[in-house]
C-alpha cells in the first residue's frame, strides 16, 4: 500500500471516528489490564476491564439484566502448530467458546448476550505483507463466525485501520467503551529548543553508568565464556543489584513455581546462563525506570517493552539459528537504550511527537530527526561506546530501525528488528513507537524466515510476554 492511500484511508477512517464519538467518562473506577490470552468475567462490581489493542482483537461480552460481563484478549486466529504457548485464550478459535462458556456459568443468557469487537488494526506503517496476512482480520472474522453460530448480537464493531484501540469494559455498568490510543489527550507544552550536540553528551554522561557486573557479564556472553566464579562475590557484594535480580526472577515475566530468595538459590533453580540475563536485565532497570515522560505510555513502560524485545529476539535467534540466543537477548534489552538519553527532550514535546508518531504515522526516526536533530539510534549507539559495549550490541543499537544498514552481524540487527516490531504490533500500549517495516519479505530472508512463517513467528511470543511485567512495577 503506498503511502499516500495509506494516509486516505487513515483520513478517512478519523472522519468516520469524529462523526460517531463514543462518551467515554473518566471515573473513578479501579481499572484492570486485560492481556493478550487472558479473559476476564464478572459479576457488577467496581470495576473497569481494559485491553490495549494494536493486531489483537478483544472481545466484550454482557448480558446487563443478569449483571454479568466479560472482556477477552485474542492475539491470533489460531494456533499455528509450533509454538509452546498452546494456551488456548490466545486463539480466536479456541478462546472464544471457552469465554462464551465462562458466561454462561456465571448466569449470563444467550438471547440477552451483546457483543463488542474491536482491533485488528495494521498499526505502524503499512506493507504489503501486513495486508496480505492481515492477521487482525481474519482473527476478527473467526470471532464474527462464532458469535453467529452462538446467536450473539454484535452491538458494537471497530475493527481494521492504522490506530491501536483502547477496549474498555465498565462491570459497573455493563457499557463497553472502544477508543483509539491516540486520542490520549496532549500533556506537556513547553518553550522547546532543539538540543545541540554537546547537550546530547551532557545528557549521556548524566545517566547512571551500567554496572561494572553488567558489563563483565555482557563481554563474557559475547565470547562465549559462562564463569559464574569471576562475577559470584561481585554480586554477592551489591545488595542493590541483589534485590533487584531476586524481584526479577519472581516477576511474573519470568516467575518460576519456586520462589527465590538468594543468589546461590537462583543459580540452582534457573542455572548460569539464566541468571547471567536476569543480572544484566536487572543492571538496566534502574536506567529505564527514569524513562516516563516522554517515551514510555505507562509506568515502567519502555523497561518492559525491552524487556520483552530482549526475550522474543532471544527465542527468534533459538527458532532461526542465526545468532547465539543470549546475544539476542542483550541486544534485545539494550536496543532501545538511546530512548533514555532523548526521553528529557521528548517529554518536553510530548504532544508533537505524539501526534508525529501516532497519528501521522511518521516512522519515530524520521520524527526525531525532524523534533530533535538526533535519533534514539544514534544517541544509544554514542552510549553505547561511552559503556565501552562490544562492536555487535552498538552497531545493533544504530541500525535497529534499517537493520540492512548493520556490518558487523547483519543477523543479530535483523533479529532484533524483527523482535521490536512483533513487540510493537502484538504488545500495545507500553511506548511510544512506529517502526518501519518496509522490505520486511528481504529482512525475513536474511535470517531464514519467508513472510508465510508470520503467524508461527507471532506465535512465538511467549505469553508471559504478552500479558506484560505485571509485577515488576506493581501496574496490577
Ligand atoms: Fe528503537
Ligand atoms: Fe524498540
Amino acid at each position: 500500500m503506498s503511502d499516500s492511500i495509506a494516509s486516505l484511508a487513515a483520513s478517512v477512517y478519523l472522519h468516520k471516528r469524529a462523526k460517531n464519538q463514543y462518551s467515554f467518562k473518566e471515573t473513578e473506577l479501579r481499572r484492570e489490564l486485560v492481556f493478550s490470552g487472558n479473559y476476564v468475567v464478572s459479576n457488577k462490581k467496581e470495576l473497569v476491564l481494559e485491553a490495549c489493542l494494536g493486531t489483537c482483537i478483544g472481545v466484550t461480552i454482557c448480558d446487563k439484566e443478569a449483571k454479568v460481563g466479560g472482556l477477552i484478549h485474542l492475539l491470533l486466529p489460531e494456533w499455528t502448530g509450533y509454538s509452546k504457548n498452546r494456551k488456548p485464550g490466545l486463539y480466536a478459535k479456541t478462546g472464544l467458546p471457552i469465554f462464551i462458556s465462562a458466561l454462561y456459568a456465571a448466569g449470563a443468557d444467550k438471547s440477552r448476550m451483546e457483543a463488542c469487537v474491536a482491533g485488528g488494526s495494521l498499526v505502524g506503517p503499512v506493507s504489503e505483507m501486513d495486508i496480505d496476512l492481515d492477521i487482525g482480520g481474519r482473527t476478527a472474522e473467526i470471532v464474527r463466525e462464532i458469535l453467529e453460530k452462538e446467536s450473539i448480537a454484535v452491538r458494537q464493531s471497530e475493527t481494521g485501520g492504522f490506530f491501536g484501540y483502547r477496549l474498555s469494559l465498565d462491570l459497573k455498568s455493563f457499557n463497553t467503551s472502544i477508543n483509539l490510543t491516540a486520542d490520549r489527550p496532549a500533556e506537556r507544552s513547553k518553550e522547546f529548543r532543539k538540543p545541540t550536540p554537546d547537550d546530547i553528551q551532557r545528557s549521556i554522561r548524566m545517566i547512571r553508568p551500567i554496572p561494572q557486573i553488567a558489563l563483565k557479564i555482557i563481554r563474557m556472553m559475547n565470547v562465549g565464556n559462562y564463569n559464574m566464579n569471576e562475577v559470584a562475590g561481585e554480586i554477592k557484594k551489591d545488595q542493590i543489584i541483589t534485590a533487584a535480580v531476586i524481584r526479577l526472577c519472581n516477576s511474573s515475566y519470568f516467575g518460576l513455581r519456586e520462589k527465590i530468595d538468594s543468589i546461590n538459590r537462583a543459580l540452582i533453580l534457573i542455572g548460569e546462563k539464566h541468571l547471567f540475563k536476569m543480572i544484566v536485565s536487572a543492571s538496566l532497570e534502574q536506567s529505564f525506570s527514569n524513562v516516563e515522560h516522554g517515551y514510555s505510555l505507562c509506568k515502567g513502560g519502555l523497561f518492559q517493552h525491552s524487556l520483552g524485545t530482549a526475550v522474543v529476539s532471544e527465542e527468534l535467534a533459538r527458532f532461526t539459528g542465526v545468532v547465539q540466543p543470549e546475544i539476542a537477548y542483550t541486544a534485545g534489552l539494550l536496543h532501545d537504550i538511546g530512548k533514555v538519553v532523548l526521553d528529557q527532550y521528548i517529554s518536553s514535546i510530548y504532544t508533537f511527537f505524539y501526534r508525529r508518531t501516532q497519528i501521522d504515522m511518521v516512522e519515530i526516526v524520521e520524527a526525531e530527526k525532524e523534533t530533535l536533530g538526533f535519533t534514539h539510534t544514534e544517541a544509544g549507539s554514542l552510549l553505547g561506546e561511552s559503556w565501552s559495549l562490544n562492536d555487535r550490541l552498538i552497531d545493533t543499537i544504530r541500525h535497529h530501525h534499517h537493520p540492512e544498514h548493520a556490518s558487523v552481524d547483519p543477523e543479530l540487527t535483523h533479529v532484533v528488528y524483527l523482535a521490536d516490531l512483533l513487540m510493537s504490533k502484538f504488545q500495545a500500549g507500553h511506548e511510544l513507537q512506529c517502526l518501519n517495516n518496509g522490505n520486511i519479505t528481504l529482512r525475513l530472508k536474511k535470517i531464514g524466515l519467508i513472510p508465510s512463517q508470520f503467524s508461527t513467528i507471532v506465535d512465538l511470543i511467549p505469553h508471559k510476554i504478552l500479558e506484560g511485567a505485571i509485577n515488576l512495577h506493581g501496574m496490577r
